[in-house]
């Protein structure tokens, strides 16, 4: 369990110095913190007793909690595995936080499967506790991005050239699923900076092929406003 006062980076210097090397992290962890508030969100503002609602709620914690246990498989696989290669336990402390995120995934499953089947009186009181229980994870899992983002960072710095963290992460990409992609990239039209859906979509054009890329644009235009749209589209040399 960690705790604000003992995260690694936590002042203003650290955090308003530019990232000097590739951060592996930074992206998916902006798009997954959306996500997470997102739907913590929709939780609370959700009218239990409306069916079409509560059913949509449901599918979109689900959604979220089957992201983030494909998430922790990512980093297990391709991350933790890199790191620990050159530096035997380097990956624990993280590691040692994603066994109690699966478990915490799989609970907050049952909760939701609960609230979805729920008779009308225990409504209530089950979205009440989805709520906090959801709301609790994503605190943690925002504290455990803090320290991946910083010290798992420093190890994978000191111990490999950016030439192979990008490459690294270009394995780890190339095993997303087409829709899988589509959903990230839904979270990421809004949580990444125009200048940052640049590179993302440079990125994406040396590696998908145009009609991918178009598909995924299409995706970022439905959650972006008009202003952004425009400024994406003037960033990445495309008629808005
Ligand atoms: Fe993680």
């Amino acid at each position: 369990m960690h705790t604000v006062s003992a995260l690694p980076g936590n002042t203003y210097a650290a955090a308003a110095a530019p990232a000097p090397r590739f951060d592996i992290y930074v992206f998916i962890h902006k798009a997954l913190r959306e996500f997470m508030h997102h739907t913590v969100a929709a939780v609370g503002a959700m009218d239990v007793d409306d069916a079409g609602e509560r059913a949509d709620v449901c599918d979109q914690v689900e959604l979220l909690l089957a992201t983030l246990r494909g998430h922790v498989q990512h980093e297990n696989d391709f991350i933790h595995t890199a790191i620990e290669a050159r530096r035997a336990g380097g990956a624990a402390e993280t590691a040692g936080d994603h066994v109690e995120h699966l478990e915490a995934i799989a609970n907050l499953e049952d909760e939701t499967h609960a609230l979805r089947c729920a008779a009308p009186a225990q409504r209530t009181m089950l979205a009440l506790r989805l709520y906090r229980h959801l709301a609790a994870f994503v605190g943690e899992n925002l504290l455990h991005m803090q320290v991946e983002e910083t010290r798992n960072n420093a190890s994978l710095w000191a111990l490999y050239r950016d030439d192979e963290l990008v490459e690294l992460h270009g394995r780890l990409m190339a095993t997303i699923p087409p829709q899988e992609m589509a959903m990230t990239v839904r979270w990421l039209a809004v949580a990444l900076s125009v200048p940052e859906l640049a590179i993302l979509f440079a990125d994406l054009r040396a590696k998908a092929p145009p009609p991918a890329v178009e598909a995924l644009l299409g995706v970022v235009r439905e959650q972006v406003s008009a202003p952004r749209w425009a400024r994406l589209a003037q960033a990445i040399g495309r008629q808005p």
